[in-house]
């Protein structure tokens, strides 16, 4: 079984300038298709609106194509999105946080949702972030002190809460000083070694 299997996979937008403006559309996928296995790591470059947040967003369950075929961990969507996007975790570009909160508040809510115990999910919040390098003080903050590559950890963070076997992640290493990069980037190595986790991830690192 392949982890993402996508066939000619097409999505345009259209807008209308106005109420009676002119109609814009702009096609942002045009036939994809691509498989990545299950445990691997797999990493999209392109130039900027080439389509690969809209691809993303379509694996994420958080939007649908106007056709083609899309099987995510070997559910077909549409259908069955709930169950699915509790095997995925997502990082964004811009990650929503509540920003008067601090990281652990953000994280807590977050492991909520997902139904963790909360105990435990503090405990896992507090081992991936030190592998991420981020000070445990700084757990006690409030996103909106924070650098924009510290809240970035703190999404990664978030993603890995409830150990989703595949990972979606647009453009997970953007902004982090080199040092943060590599940390992240050895984290990911390691996640796949020790759990076999498949990663999609989009990039503008050519390297
Ligand atoms: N919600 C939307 N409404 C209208 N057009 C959109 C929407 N989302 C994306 N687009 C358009 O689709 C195209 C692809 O955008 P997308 O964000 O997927 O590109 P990208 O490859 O992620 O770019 P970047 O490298 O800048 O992140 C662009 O032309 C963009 O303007
Ligand atoms: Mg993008």
């Amino acid at each position: 079984m392949y982890a993402i299997e996508v066939s000619n996979l097409q999505k345009t937008f259209s807008s209308r300038q106005g109420w009676f403006g002119p109609q814009k559309t702009e096609r942002a996928l045009d036939g994809v298709s691509f498989h990545v296995d299950e445990g691997e790591t797999y990493a999209l470059l392109g130039p900027n609106g080439s389509g690969k947040s809209t691809l993303i967003r379509i694996l994420a369950t958080l939007l649908l194509p106007d056709a083609g075929s899309v099987r995510v961990l070997g559910n077909p969507l549409p259908g069955g999105e709930a169950e699915l996007r509790r095997r995925i975790g997502r990082v964004s570009v811009d990650a929503a946080f509540y920003k008067k909160l601090s990281a652990r508040e953000n994280l807590l809510y977050a492991a909520q949702l997902y139904r963790l115990e909360p105990r435990r999910a503090e405990r896992t919040a507090l081992a991936i972030l030190e592998r991420l390098g981020l000070d445990q003080r700084r757990f006690y903050d409030p996103l909106e002190e924070m650098s924009r590559g510290m809240q970035q950890k703190i999404a990664i963070t978030r993603a890995l809460l409830h150990d989703p076997p595949l990972l979606l992640l647009d453009e997970p290493t953007t902004g982090l000083d080199p040092a943060s990069k590599r940390q992240v980037q050895l984290f990911l190595e390691e996640l796949r070694a020790e759990r076999g986790t498949t990663i999609f991830l989009t990039t503008h690192d050519m390297a």
